[in-house]
């Protein structure tokens, strides 16, 4: 059994993805993690992020594993644990680069479908999981919310890692990164052909997870 949830930034989806497979006894895919590891790989050898066949060609050299210890995940890039280096601003900020790079998406997609196909029953989550990778997916969901509410959970987040970000920065540096995931030519974000459409926003996390479950349930 896949399912699959995508949406835009903040729209809930890594956290209901997480919640949804404990609650099912599934697997949980994060494939914006497999992009931000690849991205972080990307600045820390100063690859040109302009660069589409460096950039393919440094994706295509990254040993890249996500497990997890404890239901937390764990990114490990090239021997090294990078969980939380991923998640940096500059990351973020940078990762589109390689999100919007045909090349790096195809050596993605193969290690998504290879960790799917290990992983057996599973829960992914993205912008293309639905649309692309999975197109097949027993149940797909497409989770929108606010985008002032949206910019509100990634601030929340930002600040309880500890991060000095202010409210409009990181509004503005979403609703660029939406026109980006929307707007790019490869894999842009769209709703799933057959995708149950699903607004968080004003929902809790338990009550996104009910909603979801129904669906998982009833699809069985
Ligand atoms: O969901 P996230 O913020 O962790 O995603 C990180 C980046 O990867 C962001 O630029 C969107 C991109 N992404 C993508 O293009 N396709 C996916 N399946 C997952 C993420």
């Amino acid at each position: 059994m896949i399912i699959t949830i995508d949406g835009p930034a903040g729209s809930g989806k890594s956290t209901a993805a997480r919640h949804l497979a404990e609650r099912l006894g599934l697997a949980y895919l994060d494939t914006g993690a497999m992009y931000r590891a690849v991205t972080l790989r990307a600045l820390r050898q100063e690859v040109d992020l302009t660069d589409g066949d460096a950039l393919t060609h440094c994706a295509a050299g990254a040993a890249l594993s996500l497990r997890y210890d404890d239901g937390r995940l764990r990114v490990l890039l090239d021997g090294q644990d990078v969980s939380e280096a991923i998640r940096s601003v500059e990351v973020t900020d940078n990762s589109h680069y390689l999100a919007s790079t045909p090349g790096v998406r195809d050596v993605l997609v193969a290690l998504q479908r290879r960790a799917a196909g290990d992983l057996g029953d599973v829960v992914t989550e993205g912008r293309d999981q639905g649309s692309v990778v999975f197109p097949d997916a027993t149940v797909k969901f497409f989770l929108v919310a606010d985008p002032d509410v949206r910019a509100r959970r990634r601030y929340d987040e930002l600040r309880a890692k500890g991060q000095d970000v202010g409210f409009d920065a990181v509004r503005d540096a979403m609703a660029a990164r939406d026109r980006r995931d929307a707007g790019r030519d490869v894999a842009p974000l769209v709703r799933p052909d057959g995708a149950i459409e699903v607004d968080t926003t004003g929902l809790s996390i338990e009550q996104v997870i009910d909603v979801l479950a129904r669906h998982v349930e009833a699809a069985r």
